[in-house]
């Protein structure tokens, strides 16, 4: 058994202007393992559109200057306190993107608890945790893959199963862009058995081609001024069932919803350009979603591991060394899948 640590390296968020403010510090003194905390090896990260808003100080819920950034990770177990009991010494996991939020409602007090904003995140080596704040990670997937789980997945995870009405076979969904969020919904929306469309700004090259492997149906481009009339074509005019929310096109999810069907409102990729949604056109549900509970994480990992969904990576891992490299690439719009950074081999030298 190796030895536990006492400190780790770890990378800091000075303030929030760019890539140059993220530093990377060592021998930070780990806490004391109390009672019921467990300490974990960070195995590997992964980079949400939130981490670079928080970066360049966009971010709708703010950060604490000095935080450690990311919410997104997957590690192993390597010691636990005395009185654990969801855990063992080698179980691999994955910590809730807001701390405390076990089930039910989103607390206004777990809501400014976010991990990698509020609270220190996962881009360094060794963290400690409540029990409470951790979930088992799919048997199918590796650190890599079930990095990228806590925020983009659950979040699609939610939109589409834990509303007033979940999403069911031969349903229609609308999935806006290749981003971490609409992926999975995707992913999730096949091995529901529902029918996907999707949009891209690259209609007619390897995005295009990569939607469609992972099941996309039809893809439209959402530079088309009425894509969302097209989206309700595709559908033989009936209008789809349901639309995970990612880009502030109000007028055009308005115009691509069927009568009842359900909006998840969820993010704003398209920019400050983006419409507000006004009740008098929709007559469906609107609903926000912010990521979720722990026990829709863990309802979401039995989803994965039962139907063996794969997450989506980058082709380009990056090492613990080059964070600053791997936010800049997050945003560069080159990326096809979750941005990754592997710490797993890493030793301070
Ligand atoms: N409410 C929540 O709990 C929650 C959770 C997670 C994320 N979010 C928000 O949801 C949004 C998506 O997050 P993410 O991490 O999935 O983002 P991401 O991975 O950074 O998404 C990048 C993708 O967005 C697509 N895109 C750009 N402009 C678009 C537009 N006008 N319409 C549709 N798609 C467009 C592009 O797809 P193409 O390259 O195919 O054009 C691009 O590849 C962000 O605003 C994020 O802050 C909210």
């Amino acid at each position: 058994m190796s030895k536990i640590p006492s400190s780790t390296s770890q990378w800091v968020l000075e303030s929030s202007t760019g890539s140059s403010d993220l530093t990377l510090k060592q021998d930070i003194p780990l806490p004391p393992i109390g009672r019921h905390d467990v300490l974990v090896k960070i195995h590997a990260v992964a980079l949400n559109s939130r981490d670079n808003q928080i970066l360049h100080n966009t971010y709708l819920w703010g950060s604490t200057p000095g935080v450690v950034p990311l919410s997104d990770g997957a590690g192993l177990v390597i010691a636990v306190g005395e009185a654990v009991t969801r855990f063992t010494t080698g179980s691999r996991v994955a910590a809730t993107f807001h701390r405390g939020w076990l089930s039910g409602k989103l607390s206004s007090i777990a809501q400014v608890s976010q991990i990698g904003a509020h609270s220190d995140g996962l881009l360094r080596q060794y963290i400690v945790f409540h029990e409470d704040e951790l979930v088992a990670i799919p048997s199918n997937c590796s650190f890599v893959q079930a990095s990228t789980l806590p925020c983009a997945a659950l979040t699609a995870w939610n939109a589409l199963f834990c509303g007033s009405v979940s999403l069911k076979p031969g349903d229609v969904v609308l999935a806006q862009g290749s981003g971490g969020v609409s992926l999975f919904t995707i992913q999730f929306s096949k091995a529901a058995g529902a029918t996907v469309i999707a949009t891209t700004g690259q209609l007619g090259g390897e995005r295009e081609r990569y939607l469609r492997q992972l099941g996309a149906t039809t893809v439209l481009s959402y530079k088309d001024a009425d894509w969302g009339k097209k989206v309700k074509a595709a559908t033989g005019g009936r209008g789809v069932d349901f639309i995970v929310e990612v880009s502030g096109a109000a007028d055009q999810c308005a115009a691509a919803l069927r009568l009842g069907g359900q909006i998840a409102v969820v993010g704003g990729v398209g920019g400050p350009g983006g419409s507000v949604f006004d009740m008098r056109n929709i007559l469906g549900e609107l609903r926000r979603v912010v990521v979720g509970s722990r026990e829709q994480f863990e309802d979401m990992n039995r989803a994965i591991e039962a139907n063996d969904i794969q997450p989506v990576i980058d082709e380009t891992v990056w090492a613990f060394e080059q964070a600053k490299e791997a936010f800049e690439y997050a945003q560069s719009g080159k990326t096809m899948g979750k941005v990754v950074i592997r710490l797993e081999d890493y030793e301070r030298h």
